[in-house]
């Protein structure tokens, strides 16, 4: 397990983020609230803005287009870093 650090875009705390757990979950050890809810990314409650750094996922396919993860967009609920990382609400 390797940890790095999270970032919120506009928050000015840095959140330890492991490389064995989400993001989702990383924040939420943090105190800090995220919208969530079928936390298994399907429903995209969670979506945010990938400002920088890399992300892996779980499960074959989490609820994104690949234009979206083009985008920049990510899953929260089941994204774990692979890098720091700056997200926002999407
Ligand atoms: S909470 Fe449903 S996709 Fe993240």
């Amino acid at each position: 397990m390797k940890t790095f650090r999270l970032q919120i875009d506009g928050r000015e705390t840095d959140i330890a983020a492991h490389s064995d757990t989400s993001l989702f979950a990383s924040m939420t050890r943090a105190g800090v609230a995220w919208p969530v809810s079928c936390r298994n990314g399907t429903c995209r409650t969670c979506i945010a803005r990938l400002l920088q750094g890399q992300v892996r996922y779980e499960i074959p396919w989490p609820g994104l287009s690949p234009e979206e993860k083009d985008e920049g967009y990510c899953l929260p609920c089941v994204a774990r870093p692979m890098s720091d990382v700056v997200i926002a609400r999407a």
